[in-house]
């Protein structure tokens, strides 16, 4: 969670010259955060930030893997686009896009494979 969060709201948690903190807004602040972060623990965008996926793949542009964008394009045409990224995601993948393999990605599971597969493909 960052600090950077809290202020988000437009709310600054000190007034110039009063230096009052606020705890009780703080911990509203906390509880509002993971819960919002608990509703969305499902959807792609989420998932692709708390699996990480992001130190090598952006939406558009490369970083160190491809594009999501250039992925959902490649994969339009293909019959079951989804569960071969899917494998992808789960087992990796080398030698598609360029000399830089994909590591397995283990610790996603079935489910949230198949949500971030799809989810690329609709971009
Ligand atoms: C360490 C860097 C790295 C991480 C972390 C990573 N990727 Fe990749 N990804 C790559 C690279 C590099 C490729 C291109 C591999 C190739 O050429 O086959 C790739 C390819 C892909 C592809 C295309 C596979 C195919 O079959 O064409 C998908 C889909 C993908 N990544 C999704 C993800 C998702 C979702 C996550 C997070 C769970 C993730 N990646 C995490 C580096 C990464």
């Amino acid at each position: 969670m960052e600090i950077g969060a809290l202020r988000s709201d437009g709310e600054p948690t000190m007034r110039k010259g009063s230096l009052m903190f606020q705890p009780q807004r703080i911990f509203a602040a906390l509880v509002t955060t993971a819960w919002l972060a608990h509703a969305a623990a499902a959807d792609g965008p989420s998932l692709v930030k708390s699996d990480q996926c992001t130190a090598c793949h952006a939406t558009d542009g490369r970083v160190v893997g491809p594009s999501f964008k250039e992925i959902a394009a490649k994969y339009k045409d293909e019959p079951k686009a989804a569960d071969k990224l899917a494998a992808s995601i789960n087992g990796g993948s080398s030698g598609k896009w360029g000399p830089v393999p994909m590591p397995p990605n283990a610790f996603v599971n079935d489910t949230d494979a198949h949500t971030l597969a799809v989810w690329i493909l609709g971009l």
